[in-house]
């Protein structure tokens, strides 16, 4: 059975087939169908709905998410507030108004998604205390998972700023939410990891879910079925990080979005990287280790883990065992996880002393869209201005994100002037062998690297200044 509370009504659903989307959950079980389905694949946003949780003081807190792509299962015992949830008495949300008195719609397909996506901006800044308008970053970071072809922005960015100076009924809170326990009907949410290991053993064909951003496209695109899901986010063990003294383990369940404060704080350049990384949506859900498992060669975070030197702690059924990044990818998607087993933990090791960490995406778009090269690098500029302990890694170039030791071997012990910035270029192409696809021919790959590698050379030639990477800078 699948409990929920929506809009503020207390909801019991049987018969939810483990593989059903929230989207489906809401429209044809449920008759919300302001919400709407437009890719159903996570990148219009026509679909986001707010879920809304308690903290532990009870305070509610929504995020905006793709429903299209969200197991309707991991709903369970959380408040779902739809575009329907959000006036009252016929007078409109501030939200709502701001769109309408901005002319903020058109045809009226990406609006709820778009109103949704507002909601989550302005009921955090309230719950902050903050009455001024957006900036325009803020609106874009909140808008950067949804598409509108025919209004345009301008009408919209005016309503975002205006949504706060008006007044209007303030959201159902959602009231007591039930929380009970979900198993059932092929999704099972063990809570903790010996419940996990418990059903890894008992159903064998269960595919593991964490933030379903990739694997459920894998029916909502290419229809195929999922009668069994296991689902890591419900595992309480898998969402802490823990710190000691050299770095941090970071749970599988973690998100991307919990994540944030701990990769600003110590890594700007991953941390710069993942405000690009798929939309808000998508990074409310989707966790890094999704991430490595799913193995895609053009992920963003494999080359970063790569550069970094991460360890990667994995459990299941025979026991736990730590292995180094540089053996986790053993072919095109393919990792070293064998039946049975599941990635528990990334480690993240801290920068020590003067080590830097560089990172670059290169995509079509700037929002929500996947690489077709990326570039990270590790190192050191010794106070004699030579490279050391150099760790470069790509994504984009062969079947899996991988280590480029000749370009490595071109950069260690060496000062980095023009002669050793030639010779690493030259040495991208013993390194990899690219393909062209649609996202680039192989000769951009290569010549998109050798430019990244330039952009590393300017950067560290401005040595002993270690200065964050910005946004503008990616
Ligand atoms: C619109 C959109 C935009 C995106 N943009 C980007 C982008 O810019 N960059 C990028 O890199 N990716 C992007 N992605 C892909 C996706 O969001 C990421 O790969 C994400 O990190 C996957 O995490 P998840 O928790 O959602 O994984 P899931 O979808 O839950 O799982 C992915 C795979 O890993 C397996 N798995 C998950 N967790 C574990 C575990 N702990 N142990 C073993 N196996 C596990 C699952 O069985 C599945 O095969 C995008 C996806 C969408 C839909
Ligand atoms: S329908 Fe397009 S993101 Fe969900
Ligand atoms: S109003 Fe038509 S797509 Fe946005």
């Amino acid at each position: 059975m699948l409990t929920l509370t929506l809009n503020g009504q207390p909801r019991r659903l049987d018969n939810i087939p483990a593989q059903a989307t929230a989207l489906s959950v809401l429209r044809d079980r449920l008759a919300t169908c302001g919400t709407k389905e437009g890719c159903a694949s996570g990148d219009c946003g026509a679909c986001t709905i707010a879920i809304g949780t308690r903290d532990d003081r009870g305070e509610m807190h929504y995020h905006s998410a793709n429903a299209c792509i969200l197991p309707a299962h991991q709903l369970h015992g959380c408040h779902v507030l739809t575009v329907e949830g959000l006036s009252r008495n016929d007078e409109l949300h501030p939200v709502q108004q701001a769109m309408v008195d901005h002319h903020a719609s058109q045809c009226g397909f990406c609006t709820p998604g778009i109103v949704m996506s507002l909601f989550c901006l302005e009921h955090q800044r309230r719950q902050q205390g903050l009455d001024t308008p957006p900036n325009d970053d803020t609106i874009d970071a909140a808008l950067g998972g949804n598409l509108c072809r025919c209004t345009g922005y301008r009408a919209i960015r005016d309503a975002a700023r205006a949504m706060h100076t008006l007044p209007g009924p303030a959201a159902d809170d959602g009231g007591r939410l039930i929380a009970t326990r979900s198993d059932g009907e092929g999704f099972y949410r063990p809570e903790n990891r010996q419940e996990l290991i418990t059903l890894l053993s008992q159903h064998p064909q269960a595919r593991l879910i964490a933030g379903g951003t990739d694997l459920m496209l894998e029916h909502t695109l290419a229809l195929k079925p999922l009668p069994e899901l296991i689902d890591l986010s419900s595992v309480a063990e898998l969402g802490h990080i823990k710190e000691d003294d050299r770095g941090w383990w970071i749970g599988a369940g973690v998100t991307y979005h919990q994540l944030t404060p701990l990769l600003a704080e110590h890594y700007p350049a991953f941390h710069a990287l993942l405000e690009r990384l798929g939309s808000q949506q998508i990074r409310h859900r989707a966790t890094l280790a999704g991430n490595l498992a799913n193995a895609s060669p053009i992920g963003d975070t494999p080359p970063i883990l790569l550069a970094l030197g991460a360890r990667l702690r994995i459990n299941g059924i025979s026991g736990a065992r730590e292995v180094s990044i540089d053996d986790f990818f053993t072919g095109y998607r393919r990792t070293a996880l064998t039946e049975g087993e599941y990635l528990d933990a990334i480690y993240l090791p801290r920068l020590q002393g003067g080590e830097q960490l560089l990172a670059w995406k290169l995509s079509k778009r700037r929002e929500d869209d996947i690489s077709a090269v990326m570039l990270a690098l590790r190192v050191t500029v010794a106070d004699d201005g030579q490279l050391r302990d150099v760790r470069l890694a790509c994504g984009g170039m062969a079947a899996t994100s991988q280590r480029a030791p000749h370009v490595e071997a071109a950069l260690e012990g060496q000062v980095f002037d023009g002669d050793v910035l030639a010779n690493a270029c030259k040495a991208i192409a013993e390194d990899f062998s690219p393909i062209n696809d649609v996202r680039a021919s192989r000769e951009y790959r290569l010549a998109a690297a050798a430019g990244l590698l330039t952009r590393a050379y300017h950067r560290l030639a401005r040595r002993h200044e270690a200065i964050p990477m910005t946004l503008e800078e990616i």
